[in-house]
């Protein structure tokens, strides 16, 4: 039964093919990692598959490739003993089987032939290292000498060697425990959670970029919330993100306390990861209160405040991606934009918006205004059932008024609707400043309600202000 599963997860002929050029070459060869992980979770099929051949993998995805059709390119990567086939949508990695040990200040290992059992104990996770054999006398069979299958079944992860030793070797792997943990829901056993605490400053070698992926994948994962509390558990996240730990803490002073604005960020990103899987709005709603702790201070009259966090946040924003070689580009533009938005559509919601209000905030928002009130719906972490319903419901009238302003005065992606040209025109100017202070004006009085947002009417505005600043008109 047990091995009929296993078998249907080789059920594709490139298998086969892969099993063919093994015999040809006298090597051996089995599928290992996350696609017989994925497999055995029944996770879907991953788009890349790592083959291990005792021997060359080199040579292997060269033979491999030599049987497939339109004889794909092989790209080799030497020093690491790797190649690379793409076959349709899916890529072989293939690598010889090896015996691996790290230097310690890189994460380039040296690298030794060994055997398949050799390979399998300096994988990071008994769950990454099980193996399916694809050598024709035992094809399909499942190779587990560290007990994968059942850490599968007890959702646990595990390193098949001291934990110590696994993660020293590569610390990125401290990132992989939490990241899966994180995404797949499952115990990082206690003994490898103390050695990541432990481990936690080999993090330092690690290249931002691969820490970065990790991340992403955290932030993308059902319940973020995991993750980032292991991350901040095990001490990683100082490391990372000191920004979100500075948050942690709630100070109390003559009987007022401030809530714990990084509990409750992590409760905000398990929130909107329900409503969205926009990895940058999920981004948004991790650092949406990150400028709180600069700006927190204690008034005697009014408790504790937090002035313009939203401002000093947004500026720390580009910090954050700067330092963590993020993308500089219109992602990180995004999230500055949401976080120094984030408390506008909560301010409207409180009181009666009116009109203007909301003509302001979608003229500011602009396309992002959906995405800003999914930020401020996923804010609401109140315990107080009341409290939430009205918060929700008060939201839910926002919305509401924002469609109808919208169908009205369609001013999300505002344009003049007079240009600076006609009122240069119209008043036979130069350029100058009074053509600035007539358009400003203009848009002032759509915004206010004043005027509608149409030609017309805007037009009539502009010659009144005209006149009004002594300019006469032409002709
Ligand atoms: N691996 C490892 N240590 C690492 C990275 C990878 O031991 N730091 C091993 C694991 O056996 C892993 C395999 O290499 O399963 C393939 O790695 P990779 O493709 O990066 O990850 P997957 O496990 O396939 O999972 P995902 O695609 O979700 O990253």
């Amino acid at each position: 039964m047990q091995e009929e599963y296993h078998k249907r997860a080789l059920s594709k002929s490139i298998f086969n093919t892969i099993s063919d050029a093994a015999e040809e070459l006298s090597l051996d060869c089995y599928v290992i990692g996350g696609f017989v992980r994925d497999y055995l979770l029944q996770r879907g099929i991953p788009e890349d598959i790592d083959i291990v051949a005792v021997g060359s993998g080199i040579a292997l995805a060269e033979k491999v490739a030599s049987k497939l059709e339109g004889k794909p390119q092989v790209s080799v990567f030497k020093n690491f003993g790797t190649a690379m086939v793409k076959n349709q949508d899916i890529e072989l990695e293939f690598v010889g089987a090896r015996k691996e040990s790290y230097n310690r200040n890189s994460r380039k290992p040296i690298v030794e032939n060994g055997t398949l059992a050799d390979d399998q104990k300096r994988r990071d996770f008994t769950i990454n290292a099980l193996a399916l054999s694809l050598n024709k006398n035992d094809f399909g069979k499942l190779l587990d000498p560290f007990n994968g299958i059942s850490d599968l079944k007890n959702q646990i992860i595990r390193t098949p060697l001291e934990p110590g030793i696994t993660y020293s070797d590569d610390p990125l792997r401290m990132m992989r425990a939490i990241r899966f943990a994180s995404q797949l829901g499952f115990k990082i056993e206690s003994k490898s959670l103390a050695a990541i605490s432990e481990n936690k400053e080999r993090l330092k070698i690690i290249s931002n970029e691969r820490i970065v992926d990790e991340l992403h994948k955290i932030l993308l994962s059902k319940k973020p919330s995991v993750g980032l509390a292991l991350l901040h558990k095990t001490g990683l996240l100082p490391i990372i993100l000191p920004e979100l730990t500075a948050l942690q803490g709630i100070e109390e002073v003559e009987g007022q306390k401030h809530k714990d604005n990084f509990w409750h960020t992590l409760e905000v990103v398990d929130n909107i990861a329900e409503t969205t899987d926009n990895l940058w709005l999920r981004w948004a709603a991790l650092l949406h209160d990150i400028g709180k702790a600069p700006t927190k201070k204690f008034h005697k009259k009014i408790g504790w405040t937090f002035h313009g966090h939203e401002f000093v946040g947004s500026k720390m924003v580009y910090k954050l991606f700067k330092r963590l070689h993020m993308p500089l580009n219109e992602k990180m533009k995004f999230v500055q934009k949401m976080v120094m938005m984030s408390s506008r559509p909560q301010i409207l919601s409180e009181d009666f918006a009116t009109d203007s209000a909301i003509r302001r905030l979608v003229f500011d928002a602009g396309d992002h205004v959906e995405d800003l009130m999914t930020l401020c719906e996923a804010d609401i972490t109140t315990k107080n059932q009341k409290k939430q319903r009205r918060y929700k419901n008060n939201f839910k009238v926002v919305r509401q008024k924002i469609k109808e302003v919208e169908e009205r005065d369609h001013i999300r992606n505002f344009q003049p609707p007079v240009s600076g040209e006609e009122i240069m025109e119209t008043f036979n100017l130069k350029p100058c400043r009074e053509i600035g202070i007539i358009k400003e004006a203009i848009k002032e009085a759509i915004l206010e309600g004043e005027i509608p947002n149409e030609y017309e009417a805007s037009k009539a505005f502009m010659i009144k202000k005209g006149q009004e600043l002594g300019l006469t008109l032409n002709g």
